[in-house]
Parts: structure tokens; C-alpha cells; sequence
């Protein structure tokens, strides 16, 4: 057991409450970022004073040393420390003496831990941002690729309309973008220092918060010491918008896993991205589909995790608040992982055009289209609707597409139709005239494809 605070206890702690207390096994993810806070708090306590130069020069030369050891693996982190603010510091004062001592004047471990896990972050959220952009980048390359690439839209999995499969991918690629917007919007309002809070109430040392945030590049000091300790808002709004991505990815992966099935086959997964079956041979497994959109359940546990702790707990910093973190590590892993697997999935799957197109051309997807041939011919909508329902009725059972009856049978069912009537339902008619913004033509699609470009090229 190695603590910071023995001073005014007279009884060892008892070795179960240690190690329930203790943090070291998991707050050991930020080391980088503990010690680069703890510089700017040496650096900062040199230029005001509080310390004089030569001993900030020390300790800043300590940590940079200890950095480089952890780094190299000279120096392992031991698990005998309550956390790794004290493992840093400990091992400070092992290797510099006294001067070590004078690192966390004007400091607490709550401002401390406060300022790591925003840094470690901080730090994710880029990561997670340079994800995202490689996977639009794949959307991106799929939208160019197929925009004469026919496939059924569905709604209530039914066929609905026919639609493409840049069109399809298109739709995805909004949900990212906002995905993306959601990381900036989160990084902007949290990028704000909380260190020189203290332990709740700030210090009467004369420490200059304004340059640790400079250091540390945050755009400026927090403004509430009680409120700097134990926010953690940011993390919730994190585990929002990672929830909302693994949910946006378990959506693709679920679409993907239909596709690729023996019914559909719309795709087929590259074997690389597939895993087999230890008892059935023939089996080509979409497992990195299923295992994305599993990992969903445990993304949205993190958020609910958190939003339970943090409901009942007084201002200001209570230990609660260190449940936060094997959550939020957690949840970030998990999402980079399915977001860069997901990526690796569908840039290398193969697309199986012309079943696609086929399945298209079957289950009625222009009866749309040929209501609206009838509207454009004279016929009220909802007369045309009533027409082409018995028209669809006459194909199911006589076994025909629309457009394999012949003009005959067409103007039994009404005497509106006529020979155009081919040409107004074609897939290339139903998929090509529906160019309004937002629309699956390929004109609609060309200026959103044109935006998006531009959206990649900027961030
Ligand atoms: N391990 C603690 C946490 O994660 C660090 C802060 C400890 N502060 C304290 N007052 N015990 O929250």
C-alpha cells in the first residue's frame, strides 16, 4: 500500500478497502496526460514564484524523465500505488528528493484527476474524429462508384421504391457527418482548464490559471471551482454521441447482414472480414457485422452507467465520480474499434450489381411511378392509387413484374395507358427523374456528392 495522505490516521487501511479504493489498474491509461498536467503545473508554479526556477526546472526534467521510462518500458507502473497521481509523484520524489515534494502545491487530486480524464479525452476525441473521416472517406468512394447502381429502398423491410445503392450508402453518410459535428461541438464546450480548482475551493496561492490553460492548449480556465471538480457533463455528452455512432453503425451492420444473406445477396463480405463454422462447412460467417452491432449493448450501458452515478452526488467532488472512467475507456475503445473494423468491412465487400438490380425490377417498386403516370395522364391520385392496386393484384396473380404485362393487359385495367407507360416505369425512369435535392437521380446525387467532397476537404 502506498498513499499520499497517511498523516492523520493512526490505523493502517484495511487491505480490501485499499484495494476497492484504489484506481491504479485503470487510471494508468492516462499517465501521459497526468504528467504532461503536472509540467504545466511546475511550469506555471516556476513563473509565478511559488516555486523558484531551478526547482521547476527539476521537477519539469523528473517528469520528462519519467515519461521517457514509462514510454521505453525501463519504468513500470507498479500497482502498489493508490493512483497514478501517486505513482507519478512518488516516483518523482524517489528520483529528485525534497524538490519533488513542491509539485502539488496549489493542487489537489481532484483538480488533477478533473484535468486528466479531460485531456485523455480530449485526445480520444481527435482520434475518434480521424475514424470517422477515414470511414466517410470510404462512404464517400461508394457514393461516386454507384449511382447507376439499382437496388429496392425498403421501408417496414417491405420493397418500397427503387432507389441506388450511392443513394442507400448516401444516407449513412449524413449520420456520420452529424456524428462527426457532434465530436467538434462536444471538444468546443469542454475544452476549458479545470486545473487551480483545487480540491472544491480554489487556492490562496497566486497561481496564474490562465497559463496552465495556454500550456495545456484549452481555450481558458474553467470558472467555477466547485463546478470545475465534479462536472462531468462532458463525459455524458461524449457517451451520448459514441452511443449514437454505435448505434448508427449496429443500423449499417444489421442492413449488411441482410444483404449479405443467402436470400439477398446483395454483397458478399470479403474472407478476410468473415469467420467460419467449426461444424457446418459450408458456412461463411458475418461476424464483424454481428460483433459491431453487439457491441452497441455495452456502449449505451456506459452512458446509463453514468448518468446513474452522477444523479444523486453533491457538489463538489465525491469518489463516485471515479467510476467514470473504466466506463468511458471502455466505451471509447469499443467505438474506435467497430468504427475502424466496420471501415476495413465494407471498403473491401464485394457488390453483387446485378442481383441488386434484379431484386429492383421485382416486388412492385414502380408502382409509384405508375400512379403517377396516371395522375400525369388526367387520373385524380387517389383513383390512380386504386387502379394500380388492382393492376398489382392482376400481376401477383398471374406471376409478372408491372412491366411485363403486355399494353393489352395494361388498358383492360385502365384505357389511360398506353405505350409510354414502359418507358415512365422503367428502373432507370423511377430512379432517374426523382431529382429534387436529397433524391436518389443522379443529378440530385451529384451535388450532394459535390458538398460532401467539399465537407471532407475541410475537416
Ligand atoms: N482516483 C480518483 C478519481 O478517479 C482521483 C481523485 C481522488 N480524490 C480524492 N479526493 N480522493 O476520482
Amino acid at each position: 500500500m502506498a498513499q499520499l495522505w497517511g498523516g492523520r490516521f493512526t490505523k493502517e487501511t484495511d487491505q480490501l478497502v485499499y484495494n476497492f479504493n484504489a484506481s491504479i489498474s485503470f487510471d494508468q491509461k492516462f499517465y501521459k496526460q497526468d504528467i504532461r498536467g503536472s509540467i504545466a503545473h511546475a511550469t506555471m508554479l516556476g513563473e509565478c514564484g511559488i516555486i523558484t526556477k531551478e526547482e521547476s526546472k527539476a521537477i519539469i526534467d523528473g517528469l520528462e524523465g519519467i515519461l521517457s521510462d514509462v514510454e521505453s518500458g525501463k519504468l513500470e507502473i507498479s500497482s502498489k500505488y493508490e493512483d497514478i497521481h501517486s505513482f507519478v509523484e512518488a516516483t518523482l520524489i524517489d528520483r529528485i528528493g525534497d524538490t519533488g515534494k513542491k509539485l502539488h502545491t496549489g493542487r489537489s487530486r481532484n483538480d488533477q484527476v478533473a484535468l486528466d480524464m479531460r485531456l485523455y479525452t480530449r485526445d480520444e476525441i481527435v482520434n475518434i474524429k480521424d475514424l470517422l473521416k477515414e470511414l466517410m472517406t470510404t462512404l464517400h468512394s461508394l457514393m461516386k462508384d454507384n449511382l447507376d447502381t439499382y437496388m429496392p429502398g425498403f421501408t417496414h423491410l417491405q420493397k418500397a421504391q427503387p432507389v441506388t445503392f450511392a443513394h442507400h450508402v448516401g444516407a449513412y453518410m449524413e449520420m456520420f457527418k452529424r456524428d462527426f459535428d457532434r465530436m467538434c461541438d462536444i471538444y468546443d464546450r469542454m475544452n476549458y482548464c479545470p486545473l487551480g480548482a483545487g480540491a472544491l475551493a480554489g487556492t490562496t496561492y497566486p497561481l496564474d490559471r490562465k497559463l496552465t490553460a495556454d500550456l495545456l492548449e484549452f481555450y481558458g480556465p474553467t470558472l467555477n471551482s466547485m463546478d470545475s471538480v465534479s462536472d462531468r457533463d462532458y463525459l455524458i455528452e461524449l457517451l451520448s454521441a459514441l452511443s449514437t455512432i454505435a448505434m448508427h453503425l449496429a443500423r449499417f451492420s444489421e442492413e449488411i447482414i441482410i444483404w449479405n444473406s443467402n436470400e439477398y445477396q446483395f454483397v458478399e463480405l470479403d474472407d478476410a472480414y468473415s469467420t467460419g463454422s467449426s461444424i457446418m462447412p459450408q458456412k461463411k460467417n458475418p461476424d464483424i457485422a454481428e460483433l459491431v452491432r453487439g457491441k452497441t449493448g455495452r456502449v449505451y450501458g456506459a452512458l446509463i452507467s453514468i448518468l446513474t452515478t452522477m444523479k444523486g452526488i453533491p457538489l463538489a467532488y465525491n469518489k463516485d465520480m471515479q467510476e467514470d472512467k473504466e466506463l468511458t475507456f471502455d466505451a471509447i475503445d469499443t467505438v474506435k474499434g467497430c468504427i475502424a473494423l466496420f471501415n476495413g468491412m465494407i471498403s473491401t465487400m464485394k457488390l453483387n450489381k446485378d442481383n441488386m438490380k434484379i431484386s429492383a425490377m421485382n416486388g412492385f417498386t414502380n408502382a409509384t411511378d405508375a400512379a403517377d403516370y396516371l395522375v400525369k395522364n388526367g387520373v385524380p391520385f387517389r383513383d390512380a392509387h386504386g387502379i394500380i392496386g388492382r393492376l398489382v393484384l392482376y400481376c401477383i396473380d398471374n406471376n409478372k413484374a408491372i412491366d411485363e404485362l403486355s399494353i393489352d393487359e395494361f388498358k383492360e385495367i385502365s384505357p389511360v395507358f398506353n405505350e409510354d407507360i414502359y418507358d415512365a416505369i422503367s428502373l432507370e425512369t423511377c430512379v432517374g427523374k426523382r431529382n429534387t435535392i436529397g433524391a436518389p437521380g443522379p443529378d440530385a446525387m451529384k451535388q450532394v456528392i459535390a458538398i460532401n467532397e467539399e465537407f471532407l476537404n475541410n475537416i
